[in-house]
């Protein structure tokens, strides 16, 4: 059975041909054209440019999707599609070139959603010979993973603890109130003026800083239900940073008489940009910063396994997953290893981390695929259509 899928729901064009045979997944086509580039002047997704590079790129991503598989369009069984939840401009693009595809080519279309798409790339087993190689892996065997599963999805847009109890079946026992994990890294790089994405860039200067430098607090960690809030964690940056800017340029103030009298506000947003122009302050800074990345990036680790661990042993659960872009992030999959075989050790597990953290079509064939075993949300294109807000459910 060939699948074709496509992902659109934020900033990046992806399509995947996928074929499953035998409980094996092997990957004819996984392409994804990034916008990264454009997003990052304006320092954060712009959903309307998103969806005008969508509808650019659509066809071309699909040419290559294609080429690369070098199968006939008509080989193809079913389309699989993210229709939500995202950016409305962006998931329209996907799912109308989609809908054109399966009335095109009359096939079956499959609606997907995104965390679905987040939480099956983990039933995505690299074959050995795949992964001892440098080679990127094309081949996977589909993982059979004895439930309950415990998945913490962290993303730009969301942050769950869902519980999944057999194939499709959600139950959100946690979520973020505020912000999500990944758009707190988003905005802590911002604020430090170190671009779009943040979370690669946090990870990077995370490695060079000292995580124990900045006492940030851990919100909601000992709360006694499973949700998160990053809202506060990054207010608590935002202070960090200004307090430290105020000490760093006493000297600085002391000289500068103008400055002094002009009863400028040293804490206010508006003013910082100057200062940070100063060729010694910036110096000064790196270092600085490097510790607020690191000790940010830990505070957010640890309120995620802690969660995550408690749940894991109230839901007595077979598995544990971590999925999302966040989960990209290499010293949160280390402790996440560590701390799980340390504090709720699973002899059985059955499920390694994934290497699809970020979004990829890939991930929606193979949640695809599920609905298509279960005989679940096979469609018709002129029954499936975009949904920015799109619930997790059974
Ligand atoms: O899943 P994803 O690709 O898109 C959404 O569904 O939102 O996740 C993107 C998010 C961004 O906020 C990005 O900063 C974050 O994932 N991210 C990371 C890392 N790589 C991507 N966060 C922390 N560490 C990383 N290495
Ligand atoms: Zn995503």
């Amino acid at each position: 059975m060939i699948i074709l899928s496509i992902e659109t729901s934020c900033d990046e064009t992806a399509a995947a041909i996928v074929k499953f045979k035998n409980g094996k997944a092997e990957v004819l086509a996984n392409v994804v054209s990034s916008q990264i580039k454009t997003h990052s002047k304006f320092g954060g997704v712009v959903p309307s440019l998103a969806s005008r590079m969508h509808l650019k790129n659509m066809v071309p991503v699909l040419k290559r999707a294609f080429t690369r598989a070098k199968i006939n369009k008509n080989k193809i069984d079913y389309i699989a599609v993210t229709n939500g939840p995202g950016l409305i401009p962006a998931l329209m693009v996907g799912t109308q070139a989609a809908k054109a595809l399966a009335y095109a080519l009359n096939k079956p279309l499959i609606p997907v959603h995104h965390i679905e798409g987040h939480i099956y790339a983990n039933w995505l087993k690299p074959v050995r010979k795949c992964q001892m190689s440098n080679v990127k892996c094309q081949n996977y065997t589909l993982a059979n993973p004895e439930f309950p599963v415990l998945c913490l999805i962290v993303s730009g847009g969301h942050t769950q603890l869902v519980l999944m109890k057999k194939d499709l079946d959600y139950k959100i026992i946690g979520e973020t109130l505020d912000d999500a994990a990944g758009e707190a890294f988003d905005k802590v790089a911002k604020l430090l003026g170190v671009g779009y994405p943040g979370g690669p860039v946090i990870e990077k200067m995370a490695r060079l800083g000292n995580k124990n430098k900045f006492k940030f607090p851990r919100p909601m960690m000992n709360s006694k239900d499973y949700n998160f809030s990053f809202s506060g964690l990054k207010t608590a940056v935002l202070y960090a940073w200004n307090l430290e800017f105020r000490i760093l340029n006493l000297e600085d103030r002391k000289k500068n008489v103008k400055l002094q009298n002009s009863g400028a506000d040293f804490n206010s947003a508006k003013f910082h940009p100057d200062f940070r122009q100063d060729s010694k302050f910036k110096i000064q800074n790196s270092k600085f910063k490097f510790d607020i990345a690191a000790s940010f990036q830990q505070a957010v680790i640890d309120v995620l396994i802690s969660k995550t661990i408690r749940a894991a042993k109230e839901y007595k659960v077979k598995n544990i997953i971590l999925g999302g872009g966040v989960s990209a992030n290499k010293e949160l999959q280390k402790q996440f290893k560590e701390r799980i075989s340390k504090e709720f050790p699973i002899t059985n597990s059955q499920l390694p981390i994934t290497n699809l953290s970020t979004d990829n079509a890939l991930m929606i064939a193979v949640a695809g695929y599920y609905y298509i075993l279960n005989n679940k949300n096979i469609s018709d294109w002129k029954n499936v259509e975009a949904d920015a807000n799109l619930v997790l459910s059974i």
